[in-house]
């Protein structure tokens, strides 16, 4: 079965034309981040309007490389949420225009469920059951996987997402949008140990996080720095290590707590925060110690992109599943717990 994805709920336009016989075929991403930087974060309205722009070549770039053409397309996925509505909705409408015109199925895809897929787009994907951490600018969980729709959610953040604190840290050290890389480049100037940033919520039990608590911290050390007359680049790397170590420290002991917690020996993570290389390295060695295993995607296959969406898609929809025609579903908060295995499975 050969499906088109079409990733639309942000800021990212990605289509994707996925195999379930020989893997990916194309992929194509178009990145809003240039336009919405002068913003310092996603601008709603000119999202929509700039997937609008860039949705229907990209499908066409996609085609032209697997060479194929639109009538040779078995069924189309969608990103249905959550997300930005009238994002979500560009790409609502148009898979549902062309299922109807091409008569093929069509399935509304969770986005987080997208990211959570992702890495079996690799060469050794995870095998089913695992601990997932899902890392990006909208969410911060932990969840146990025993198979695709067969979620238990283990913690999450009690405020901020860990992408939005790397993005909010960005902005006070003066960084642009999308703040995560840019905080990871300049913390490899940093001196370490020369701040420590509280670790929120370790020490005491249970797997939620919380960062609004580092954010702060991040704005009173800028701030007193400042006032010293100490506010020189050496510094504004120092604090962007300390804030990066914080963060990474924290997701880690919280992934060893999961693992321990459900005795599972496989851990994937996902999401933008997941291409950050301190988070891989340290979960790396952690899984390491404890003989077990780390799954992510591969740099690009971390933040949104149209692959992983048709992917999640193509494995329901081969199960049968698919959205009456022209019920389009943009649905911008849906927690992921509540969704299904595929049927069958
Ligand atoms: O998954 P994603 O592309 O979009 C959402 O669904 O939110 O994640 C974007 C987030 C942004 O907050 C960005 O700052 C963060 O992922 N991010 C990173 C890195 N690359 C992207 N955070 C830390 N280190 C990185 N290398
Ligand atoms: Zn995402």
């Amino acid at each position: 079965m050969r499906v088109l994805g079409i990733e639309t709920s942000c800021d990212e336009t990605g289509v994707a034309i996925y195999d379930t016989d020989r893997g990916l075929l194309a992929d194509a991403l178009f990145s809003q981040i240039a336009m919405h930087a002068e913003y310092g974060g996603v601008v709603p309205e000119l999202a929509s309007r700039d997937h609008t722009r860039r949705l229907l070549p990209l499908i066409q770039q996609v085609l032209d490389e697997a060479d194929m053409t639109r009538g040779e397309l078995d069924a189309i996925a969608y990103t249905a949420g959550p997300g930005l509505v009238g994002a979500l909705m560009v790409g609502a409408s148009t898979a549902h225009g062309m299922a109807r015109a091409l008569d093929i199925p069509v399935l509304g895809v969770h986005h987080m469920e997208g990211h959570l897929m992702a890495p079996m787009l690799e060469a050794a994907p995870p095998a089913f059951p695992f601990v997932a951490l899902l890392v990006s600018g909208g969410h911060t969980q932990l969840v146990e996987v025993q198979g695709q729709g067969q979620y238990r959610l283990l913690g999450e953040s009690v405020d901020d997402a860990a992408g939005e604190a790397f993005d909010k840290a960005a902005k006070m050290l003066g960084l642009a949008y999308p703040g995560g890389p840019q905080v990871a480049r300049l913390a490899e100037t940093g001196n370490p140990g020369r701040f420590r940033f509280p670790r929120p919520m370790t020490d005491r039990p249970g797997l939620d996080f919380s960062f609004s608590g580092l954010k702060t911290h991040t704005l009173t050390t800028l701030r007193q720095l400042d006032a010293a007359g100490e506010l020189d680049d050496q510094a504004r790397a120092d604090v962007a290590l300390a804030f990066e170590e914080a963060v990474v420290d924290t997701l880690v002991i919280k992934c060893r707590r999961a693992l321990d917690d459900t005795g599972l020996k496989r851990l994937v993570m996902a999401g933008g925060v997941s291409a950050n290389a301190r988070l891989r390295e340290r979960l790396g060695h952690e899984a390491e110690k404890r003989s077990a295993q780390v799954y992510y995607p591969r740099g690009r296959f971390c933040t949104d992109n149209g692959a992983m969406i048709a992917l999640a898609g193509a494995r329901r929809l081969l199960a049968g599943e698919r959205d009456e025609i022209g019920l389009m579903k943009a649905v911008p908060r849906w927690p992921m717990e509540t969704l299904k295995a595929p049927v069958g499975d």
